[in-house]
């Protein structure tokens, strides 16, 4: 079975249209040229006839093939400290982050762990991700090396902090302006890999950091932005008290010409009527991270207020807020905190969040997210008898739509036999 999304299945009113969101095919077939783009995709009765006598074929009886997750928000610096015990941000920053963060001015530990980071990923089905570094180049630069080696598409920036931490993670305005200003030029654009300019939050820059990172989103108008929004109840205290001549929590990023396509905001638990239509009015996303919302316990995420504004939101891990790698996994805690809220988030909708939805907040979606033709071929394959649960519980399924929340809810990185990267298969 093959799935992929056209556009976004909320937009959609009566059945009829709904369909026309995704593409469904039962026994489907994806087409992959020589240089890893989507030739076609299609049912493989039809697609097989046009086929070149020398194509090579590869079957996947009993899987489901959707295109690469994608993870808008994750810290490769933070594997070690995943699981950490009873702290809520701003204690879990102090007791378990920072120090975890001040290894990294290593460049050799940074490449064992950005190794080790990318082999989690894509043993998860993740094929791309927005990733936060260190406050040290030489953090992103392991990442970038690491994600060069494997062909990936991936986005991922230095962190930009100068105040309210310890003094050995500590930058100037000056020295994160040229700092990133070096990396952009190094990495941006070189292969399949993007710069993020990437101020941690609010509350560990100064106003004259947030110009800098101001200024290079000017000078570079093609690079991300990404940074962390109204996540915590302290933490939004804490910005009201720092920036007390702004109105709210994004106007902080706001006044500094931070937002836009290509900014993505990590939680936005706690937004006020006005945030949420700033952020439609800018085409700013956010990057919703379920898992880690419930692991140190800052809120519920109201996915119908974004959606009601029409922002774009994407699914992230937050590893290592986050207690999982798996988009699978982050599905499945996406679906209980909108139950909590009475609201019920379909399997479509959801995985529309972690393939085609995700490519959009990232501003990638002429690039990767689904099948259409000339995308780059990530994707993933995916065993509905990967487990004895799974494979008991989709024999009692008789729909698609069944099979395929079955899988979202129970599956795990058990479930992902392969994953490919331009056509190649990297993992399984
Ligand atoms: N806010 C500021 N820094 C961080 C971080 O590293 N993780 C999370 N989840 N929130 C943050
Ligand atoms: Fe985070």
């Amino acid at each position: 079975e093959i799935l992929h999304f056209l556009s976004d299945p909320q937009y959609q009113s009566s059945t009829e249209t709904k369909e026309n969101s995704w593409q469904y095919f039962k026994d489907g077939l994806l087409v992959i040229d020589s240089n890893g783009q989507v030739q076609s995709c299609g049912e493989a009765e039809a697609l097989l006839k046009a086929l070149p006598a020398d194509a090579q074929i590869t079957k996947h009886p009993n899987c489901l093939i959707t295109p690469g997750f994608i993870d808008t928000h994750i810290h490769f610096p933070q594997c070690e400290i995943i699981a950490s015990y009873g702290e809520q941000l701003l204690e879990w920053l102090e007791t378990y982050t920072f120090p975890a963060e001040s290894n990294f001015s290593d460049p050799e530990y940074a490449a064992e762990i950005a190794r080790f980071f990318l082999d989690q990923l894509l043993s998860n089905g993740t094929t791309t991700a927005l990733v936060f570094g260190t406050v040290h180049p030489q953090s992103v630069d392991a990442f970038f090396t690491e994600a060069q080696q494997r062909n990936l598409r991936m986005i991922c920036g230095k962190v930009m902090m100068d105040r309210h931490a310890p003094d050995y993670l500590l930058d100037t305005p000056e020295t994160s302006y040229s700092e990133s200003k070096q990396l952009i030029e190094k990495w941006h654009n070189k292969d399949r890999l993007r710069y993020a300019v990437t101020p941690r939050f609010a509350p560990t820059s100064t106003p004259e950091q947030l110009e800098a990172a101001g200024r290079l989103l000017k000078e570079f108008p093609d690079v991300h932005f990404q940074t962390h929004l109204s996540e915590n109840k302290k933490e939004c205290e804490w910005v009201h008290d720092l920036f007390p001549e702004r109105k709210n929590y994004l106007d902080v990023y706001d006044h500094y010409d931070l937002l836009g396509k290509r900014s993505v905001f990590a939680h936005g638990i706690h937004l006020d009527d006005g945030e949420w239509q700033r952020l439609a009015e800018t085409d700013s996303s956010i990057s919703y991270c379920p898992r880690s919302n419930l692991f140190i316990g800052s809120g519920l995420f109201n996915l119908h207020k974004a959606q009601q504004h029409k922002v774009k939101v994407g699914l992230g891990t937050d590893v290592a807020g986050g207690d999982s790698f798996s988009i699978l996994q982050t599905i499945n805690e996406a679906y209980k905190i909108q139950q909590l809220q009475d609201q019920s988030l379909s399997a479509f909708q959801s995985l529309y969040m972690a393939t085609l939805g995700g490519a959009k907040t990232l501003d990638l979606d002429d690039n990767i997210g689904n099948f259409e033709q000339g995308k780059e071929a990530d994707f993933v394959v995916m065993d509905y008898q990967a487990t004895p649960l799974l494979k008991f519980k989709i024999e009692q399924c008789t729909t698609f739509e069944e099979r395929l929340f079955s899988l979202l809810m129970l599956g795990d990185d058990r479930c992902v036999k392969e994953t490919y990267i331009m056509g190649k298969k990297y993992y399984g």
